[in-house]
């Protein structure tokens, strides 16, 4: 099949460009290199450095004709999305609407776009959640990524109902695994393996108690893959529904390193969540798809990656 993966030079978009790949697909992406990384690209994949929000992004469909898209790309940082928010929402809103416009444009003369599979956020869409978040409850963004995010989903879901084009949106907590930007404001343990393996000092937002649901990239990607083919026109949480504090991951990963620093406490920054994990039971039943890496060995991994490619990382 041809795939297009926006945002595949990205953390978790370059892990499902490789596994397209690998399963013997044709695939091109689109990412402008804003937070992506050129040594992360496929060197199988077409690559096109376009912003989702060009112009430019028609040829791309007219060249490729895609049967499916991932689209991944985004400005994902809650902070920028607050010092910068129409640059979020040009990028999350009216970018993920040129994707749509130009998948119904192209379906209609003669494309066959089959699927169209959004990587949205579970960690931001719920607010706070005391229980497992399940998809039912009522979306409480509190920052302009959440809101940037939440309107693509809805953009998505007109295509759908208006036109007839097949999604899944995928609510993925916070994920973690090797390629994660150790240098931008969240993927804690990328931050975390960074300054660990170079002894230097971790700060812990919220005093460490922040409680999130942390998931294997692996895991992720084979929610993708699944979502080709399954669980049309749905909305599914895509996390272990495990809490672990900052405080818990920050002592795993202490152990695995040998870090012997103690950690340096901070408030919460603006825009963040003290308790978030969601329930990802429709995923399990309609994807057919449960995560499958613990977190111990997951974090073992992502370190051991960090530890062949620190000089690299940049
Ligand atoms: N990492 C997580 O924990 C997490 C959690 C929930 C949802 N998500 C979503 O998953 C997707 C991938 O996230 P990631 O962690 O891999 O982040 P990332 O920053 O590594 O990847 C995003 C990619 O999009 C590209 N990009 C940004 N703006 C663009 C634009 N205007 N045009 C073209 N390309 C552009 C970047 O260069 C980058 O390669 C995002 O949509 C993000 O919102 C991530």
């Amino acid at each position: 099949m041809k795939f297009l993966v926006t945002g595949g030079a990205g953390f978790i978009g370059s892990h499902l460009v490789d596994r397209l790949i690998r399963n013997g697909n044709q695939v091109s992406i689109i990412d402008n290199l804003s937070t992506g990384k050129e040594t992360n690209i496929n060197k199988n994949a077409k690559f096109y450095k376009l912003g989702i929000e060009e112009t430019q992004v028609e040829e791309v469909f007219k060249k490729e004709n895609p049967d499916c898209i991932f689209h991944l790309a985004a400005q994902s940082q809650v902070k920028k999305s607050i010092d910068e928010p129409i640059l979020d929402a040009t990028t999350n809103i009216l970018g993920t609407l040129n994707l749509l416009a130009l998948s119904l444009k192209y379906s209609a003369i003669g494309g066959k776009i089959k699927k169209f599979v959004f990587a949205s956020s579970g960690g931001v869409m719920y607010g706070n959640t005391l229980k497992p978040a399940v998809e039912e409850k009522t979306p409480n963004p509190i920052s302009p990524y959440g809101i940037s995010k939440l309107t693509g989903e809805q953009y998505i879901k007109f295509y759908g109902t208006q036109y007839g084009l097949s999604y899944s949106i995928l609510r993925y907590s916070n994920v973690y695994g090797p390629r994660q930007d150790p240098y931008g404001e969240a993927g804690v343990v990328s931050i975390f393996t960074n300054h660990m393996l170079k002894n230097e000092e971790c700060i812990l937002y919220g005093f460490g108690e922040p409680i999130r649901d942390y998931i294997n990239v692996v895991d992720v990607v084979q929610a993708n893959i699944l979502a080709i083919s399954s669980s049309n026109n749905q909305i599914l949480n895509i996390g272990t529904g495990i809490p672990a504090s900052v405080n818990q991951l920050f002592e795993l990963m202490k152990i695995i390193t040998g870090y012997s620093l103690k950690p340096i406490y901070q408030p919460l920054r603006k825009g963040e969540l003290n308790k978030n994990f969601l329930n990802s039971n429709k995923a399990q039943k309609l994807l057919d798809w449960k995560p499958k890496v613990s977190l111990k060995d997951g974090i073992e991994q992502t370190i051991n990656w960090f530890k062949k490619n620190i000089g690299s990382v940049k």
